[in-house]
């Protein structure tokens, strides 16, 4: 990852650090519980949540596993995620800060490797599903969860220019089927798949960015969704709704094993 995208996410999420916390996975607790029910955690699993943000994910983890582990770039969401971790009096959590695409830990380390809603700020998402493997113990499992772009050239075109008006540190949402060839080409086999369709407000969308309706890049990015409404140009199926609207984040969740004399 080049310095330059390093410090445009560490400046983005010191920036939202707070309005994340509130806005993200922590108002959201079904989704939340739905998740790590999807990881199938055991109780002897060492976890290790990849780019963990405020913690909630590793944190909902923890009561299921003997360890969670986070790890993030950006030193405020550390501070937010040990501040919930001591909020929640968990004491088989530890966050620590380091890069996705070199992970701090040995190969092998760990039974359940997870990377939830962050794949589309990484630059080259296959180095860091490789250090995922890397760290994950031969029959470990990993969990990527992740918006998916629509398959269509213009949809997609559209659908990620919003994303990154939005916010500068995303880089890509990808596609099912650009997930999909790259899981296959890494040597691992899916396990278990979701697609799942999140509606949110725009508004807190916006406000976890770090965006109030006063703000240029507010007015700039709704309007730039209001002019894709017609015919749902951008793939967000967008709703009026009273002064707010409602879009659609298509999610994938997947469950992948390493194949038996895979690559890694
Ligand atoms: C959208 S937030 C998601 C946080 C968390 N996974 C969640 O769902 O609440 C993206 C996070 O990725 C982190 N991040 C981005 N690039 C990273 C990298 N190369 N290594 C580690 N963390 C990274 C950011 O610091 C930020 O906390």
């Amino acid at each position: 990852m080049s310095k330059k995208h390093k410090e445009t996410i560490q400046k983005q999420f010191t920036k939202t650090a707070e309005a994340f916390s509130t806005f993200a996975v922590r108002d959201t607790p079904e989704v939340l519980s739905e998740k790590v029910e999807f990881a199938k955690p055991q109780a002897t699993d060492l976890a290790l949540d990849v780019a963990c943000g405020p913690g909630a994910f590793a944190l909902a983890l923890a009561p299921r596993v003997r360890l969670a582990r986070g790890v993030d770039l950006t030193l405020e969401m550390l501070r937010r995620a040990r501040a919930f971790q001591a909020e929640k009096q968990i004491s088989n959590a530890a966050f620590t800060c380091g890069d996705a695409e070199q992970l701090p830990f040995p190969d092998g380390a760990f039974d359940l490797v997870s990377c939830q809603c962050s794949f589309h700020h990484m630059p080259k998402p296959q180095l860091v599903l490789r250090e995922m493997i890397r760290v994950a113990k031969p029959e470990g499992r990993l969990l990527v969860i992740d918006p998916l772009a629509p398959e269509s050239d213009p949809k997609y075109d559209l659908h990620n220019r919003i994303e990154r008006l939005r916010d500068p540190s995303h880089t890509l949402s990808l596609r099912l089927t650009t997930f999909l060839r790259m899981f296959e080409q890494a040597g691992l086999e899916v396990v278990r798949q979701s697609l799942r369709r999140r509606a949110r407000s725009f508004n807190h969308w916006m406000l976890r960015a770090g965006y109030n309706p006063g703000t240029k890049r507010y007015r700039e990015t709704r309007k730039l969704l209001e002019d894709s409404m017609a015919g749902d140009r951008a793939g967000f199926s967008a709703q009026p709704q009273g002064d707010d609207i409602q879009i659609v984040h298509n999610e994938g969740m997947f469950l992948l094993g390493k194949k038996a004399g895979g690559r890694s």
